[in-house]
């Protein structure tokens, strides 16, 4: 495909690096000009990026962010091998190959206005995207709560949090603040001793405040998750617990991304039986019960 060739709404377009910010712990910020990318970017899809000379295979990243008007997206990640340390070498005014928006976001319930956003790890960003675009909903009378759980320093600031949430440990005292100040409230998991944050899984502070609603309450509850796979396990047997629907997040490894190599199939529980799905083009939002029973 040549540069700025379009597939679908996935696009193929030089990217320019307009920020790219260390945050410790091998974790950057990576703001792109992207203008298709960020036109038709919805939470949960992802683009597939080329890191660098001498790196053959696109990474994939979730949108954390993307702002049509402006042209631009973010996106969050951690460095785990050559591929993102490529990328992590990248300086503002280069120009990346990058193809997206791809794949099938998270499908938010108007009819379940309480949406409780679980992430975990590299799996944060779209829920933070998810998070956002609820709460600037207006019309939507969303309450998205989105519960982070972190074994590294948290790449975004944090602060004592200004957004009440009823039913939280005492442990979890700070949030992430620039998810505040977009009107969303958040509390913070770690067993790693982070300051301000639940001493447990993230689906345990999940777990906590689910158990301080009233059956009322939970009755307008959905959850969206995203995560390493025992967190999703855990989102999803929550979800069964108490009969809440429940989407999931799969950061499978990809190679194509864009449904041509099988690459990334998982089996899937669908009415006609079980199916390879891929993760990169029929997902990588799906409904928990299809996965995880
Ligand atoms: C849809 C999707 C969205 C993602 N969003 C983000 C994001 O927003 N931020 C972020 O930091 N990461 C995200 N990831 C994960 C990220 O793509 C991988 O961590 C990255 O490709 C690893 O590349 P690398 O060059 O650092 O490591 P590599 O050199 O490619 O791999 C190093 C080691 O990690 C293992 N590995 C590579 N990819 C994965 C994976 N997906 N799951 C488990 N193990 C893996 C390899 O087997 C190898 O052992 C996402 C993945 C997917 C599929
Ligand atoms: S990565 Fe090739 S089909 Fe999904």
């Amino acid at each position: 495909m040549s540069a700025g060739a379009e597939r679908g709404s996935v696009f193929l377009e030089p990217a320019t690096v307009l920020v790219h910010d260390s945050r410790g712990s091998g974790q950057f910020l990576l703001q792109l000009q992207a203008p298709r990318c960020a036109a038709a970017a919805t939470p949960g899809s992802f683009v597939h990026l080329a890191c660098g000379p001498g790196i053959p295979m696109r990474r994939p990243l979730s949108l954390l962010r993307a702002a049509a008007a402006a042209g631009r997206i973010e996106l969050l990640y951690r460095v785990v091998g050559h591929g993102l340390q490529a990328l992590t070498a990248r300086r503002p005014g280069e120009v990346l190959s990058c193809l997206g928006p791809i794949g099938r976001g998270f499908k938010p319930r108007p009819e379940r206005p309480r949406a409780l956003l679980i992430g975990g790890g590299v799996g944060i960003p779209p829920l933070i995207f998810l998070a956002e675009t609820l709460a600037a909903d207006r019309g939507g009378n969303w309450q998205p709560l989105l519960l982070a759980g972190s074994e590294v320093p948290w790449p975004l600031a944090t602060r004592p949090a200004a957004l009440a949430v009823a039913g939280m440990p005492d442990a979890a005292t700070h949030a992430l603040t620039a998810i505040e100040e977009r009107g969303v409230p958040n509390r913070l998991a770690s067993r790693a001793g982070l300051p301000g944050c639940h001493d447990d899984h993230v689906t345990a502070l999940a777990a906590h405040w689910l158990a301080g609603l009233s059956a009322a309450e939970r009755a307008i509850v959905a959850i969206y998750a995203c995560g390493p796979p025992l967190m999703l396990r855990a989102a999803a047997s929550l979800a069964r617990r108490y009969d809440l629907p429940c989407e999931v997040s799969l950061e499978e490894r990809m190679a194509c991304g864009v449904g041509g190599c099988a690459g990334c199939a998982v089996e899937v529980q669908t009415a006609a039986g079980p199916s390879m799905q891929r993760v990169c083009v029929d997902g990588p939002v799906f409904d928990a019960t299809t996965v995880f029973g």
